[in-house]
Parts: structure tokens; sequence; C-alpha cells
């Protein structure tokens, strides 16, 4: 495999400018918990760049040339949260005590206004909007924005987080298939490219590596790879691996390794958040549903083991319930078999907090993303499927979703930039 550095990375020094688009719960949850770590408030739990080491010991962070938490800045897009403290106030998952401490540096991280077209949305009446232009106005604007951000702050660098909503169910169109039809579809306002592509266009643009924590289309598509490598940014999967998928990706290799069968796996999900509200568009929906649907098959490699995997039902579901607010319940009912196929069943529920699970890997994606970028290491990065539903692969290479062997990866290729 390549991607493993070639060259050892450039000095983090400088300040680093992590943006998201979209300032919501998992966004301000990120910023809230780097924040209160380097106050002294908090321990950053969850974060591998952070509290992680390598099996000889030594830790990530001593060794590896990441950028110091007290090095970076925060800034954002959103059409409807006006700033970081908003956001953290609104979505409800970390007490006001926590909050209080924090919330004049909260504050001072202003929503941009959001390049948003509600039909990619159809819950959110989006107001903090750009005027009216082209897609292509659009993909400007924003460049505009992170240029301006980054002389006002004097960071040195910057990386780009989708934390966005989910988009509405999409393909890859005719548009998406080469950079110059992506380009002509911005200008020619193509339908089919939706708001995070535009986001994600302006960041490779400038050079810029960007992640997209939700499941939509926006860089696993020719025109961006395209993109990514002409400007030599790193780029990778999609789709924050946290709650059940994490679970399942837990789970299924440990019956894999003991040879146990399985017939069924029925996961639902009851969350009452803004982004279990969006989910509950059935559009919405689809594009999480076949993000969650693609981990099991590559785990299990029902073709090489038909008689133990080769007829799993596989059903996932999500229900908005608001009073769950952020404090989302992950049920599997997961149908196994065993010596003479004799039937049994495992229950796994996971109570989880979706944003807690989800901010730390915000911070190891936006550091090992920077990390790559000064190792001049471009294109697909498929070291971070750790961190994904959906990694990205290298030339369509097949996708491995077992998060031990995600981890050797990770940590193989982190290893290759010490010096
Ligand atoms: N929390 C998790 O465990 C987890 C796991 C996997 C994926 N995700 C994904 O991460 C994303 C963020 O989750 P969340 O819980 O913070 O959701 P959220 O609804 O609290 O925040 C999303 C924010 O994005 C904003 N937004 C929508 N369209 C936008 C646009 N075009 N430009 C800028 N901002 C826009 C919304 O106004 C909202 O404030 C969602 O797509 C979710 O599916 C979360």
């Amino acid at each position: 495999m390549t991607n493993a550095s070639s060259a050892l990375p450039r000095p983090a020094t400088g300040r680093l400018g992590i943006l998201t688009p979209g300032l919501g719960a998992v966004a301000s949850t990120f910023m809230a918990g780097v924040i209160a770590t380097r106050k002294g408030l908090a321990t950053p739990v969850g974060s591998l760049s952070q509290m992680g080491s390598f099996d000889d010991g030594r830790k990530i962070s001593d060794v590896v040339e990441l950028a110091d938490l007290d090095d970076i800045v925060f800034g954002g897009w959103d059409p409807i949260s006006a700033n970081a403290l908003e956001a953290a106030e609104t979505c409800g998952v970390l007490t006001p005590q926590d909050i209080a401490p924090l919330s004049s540096e909260l504050e001072g991280v202003v929503a941009m206004d959001a390049v948003f077209e509600q039909r990619w949305v159809s819950r959110l009446e989006g107001h903090r909007v750009k005027e009216a232009g082209s897609k292509f106005d659009h993909a400007l604007a924003l460049m505009s924005d992170m240029e301006q951000f980054q002389a006002e702050q004097g960071c040195d660098r910057l990386v780009v987080v989708w934390c966005g909503s989910t988009e509405a169910y999409s393909e890859a169109a005719e548009c998406h298939q080469s950079l110059a039809a992506f380009e002509d579809g911005l200008k020619e306002n193509d339908p089919a490219i939706a708001p995070s592509q535009i986001y994600a266009y302006a960041a490779l643009q400038l050079g810029v590596p960007f992640a997209n924590g939700a499941p939509n289309l926006s860089l696993d598509a020719p025109w961006a790879v395209e993109l990514a490598e002409l400007r030599q940014v790193p780029v990778c999967g999609k789709d924050f691996k946290t709650g059940q998928t994490l679970m399942k990706t837990l789970v299924a290799p440990g019956l894999a390794a003991r040879s146990l069968g399985i017939r069924g796996w029925f996961s639902t999900n009851i969350l009452g958040n803004r982004d279990g509200m969006v989910l509950d568009a059935p559009e919405n929906f689809k594009t999480k549903e076949s993000s969650k649907l693609g981990v099991l098959d590559s785990i299990l490699e029902p073709e090489k083991n038909p008689e133990l995997y080769g007829n799993i039902d596989h059903v996932v579901r999500i229900n908005y319930y608001p009073p769950k607010g952020d404090d989302k319940e992950g049920w599997d009912h997961i149908d196994v078999f065993g010596w003479m196929g004799y039937p049994m069943q495992i229950k796994v529920d996971f109570e989880c907090k979706d944003s807690i699970l989800a901010a730390p890997l915000v911070l190891d994606l936006a550091l090992f993303l920077d990390l790559a970028q000064r190792a001049d290491m471009s294109g697909v990065q498929d070291w971070l499927g750790f961190y994904f539903k959906a990694p990205q692969e290298l030339d369509g290479g097949r996708v491995d979703h077992d998060l031990f062997h995600q981890r050797d990866r990770l940590l193989e290729v982190l290893d290759s930039t010490v010096a």
C-alpha cells in the first residue's frame, strides 16, 4: 500500500484554523472540549491523537508532529446558529455549568453566512445564508471567507471538517465525473451539486484538506479526487463512525473470529436532536442508511463464508423522538447461530451521547489531515478509514471496515511520519 509518508512532516509551527461548515451539536461540542482541555477543565477522552499510544508504548502526542491544542483557532458557517455558544446552548449536549467558563471563547466563534439550499435539508429553514448567485459565485465567496479568516486569525494552515446536516440522498451525476465537468456544473447551477460539495471544492482549490463527517456525497466522486491530486491535498472518507456502527464494527469481527453464524441484524436508533429531525425526512435517511448498511458485508465476507454469512437480513432504522435530545439510543438485535445451527440472540442497547462520541473524531481528523498535508501526503488517505462509516480506499480498492485492522493501518502510517 502507498500513502505512508516518504517525507518527514514539516514542523507544526504557527496557528492551525479548523473550520466547520455546520455549527451545531457536534461542532460546538468539539470546540468546547478543546477549549476546556486547554484550560485544564477536561480530558480529551476518545481522541487517539491526544490519549492514544503505539503498541510499543510511545504516546502518539509525544512523538508524532501534530499541531498543539493551544495553536488551534476555530471558525465555521451555519444558516441558523449565530455562534458556537448559541449552538452549544441550543443543542443541550453540555451542561450550563460546563459551558459557563468557555462562553466568551465560544461566543467569539461567529458563524459566517452559509451556502445553503433547502432542497437538500427539507426540515431546516436557513436565514444566515449567502446572497443569490451561481454555485460558482458561492464557491468563490467561500474561498474569500477562508482567506479572510486565515489573514485575520494569523493562521499558518487551515483544515475544513464538514459538521453540517446530512444532505438528501444523491448519487454521482454527469457533472461529478471530472473536474472540468464539475466546474461547468458550478457555473451552470447544475441541480446535482449540493452545498457540501461547494465547500469541498472551495477548500481543495485553496489547498486546504477537507473531511466529511456526514454520509452525503461530497468528496467521494472523480472530480474531487482529481482536484485533490492537482492541488496536492489529502482527503479521506465520510460519515463519522460513532455510536451504533462503532458497536457493529466491534462485535462483527469478534463473531467472525469464532466462526459463529449470523442470520439477521436489526438495528434501530432513537434520537431527538436536530440531526434526528433532519434524518426523519426519507430522502435524508436514505443517505444515512446506505452508509450504515455497508459495513457488515466487508467484515463478514459472505462470498467467502456463504454458510455463515450468506443469508443475513440487515435492517437499519432511525426514529426521531424529541425527548431523547442528543442522548441517542442504539438498539441492536442480532440473530446468531452456533454448533449444529442452533439459534441464539444478542441484544446490545447503547445509550450514547452522539456528539460526545463525534467530537474527538473531529479533532483527530483535523490534526491528522494537517499532518498529512505537512508530510506531502496528498489524495485519498485510506488510513483515516478508522474514523468513518464509509472510508475512501486507494484506487477503488476493497474497503476494510474492521476497526482493529483500521487501527493497525492508522498507527502504521502515523509511525512512518516519526523521525
Ligand atoms: N454525532 C454523531 O455521532 C454523528 C455521527 C455520524 C455523522 N454525524 C453527522 O454529523 C453532522 C452534524 O451532526 P450534528 O449532531 O452536529 O447535527 P446538528 O443538526 O446539530 O448540526 C448541523 C448543523 O449544520 C447546519 N447546516 C445545515 N446545512 C448547512 C450548510 N449548507 N452549510 C453550513 N451549515 C449547514 C445546521 O443549521 C446545523 O446547525 C450530521 O450530518 C450528522 O449526521 C454525526
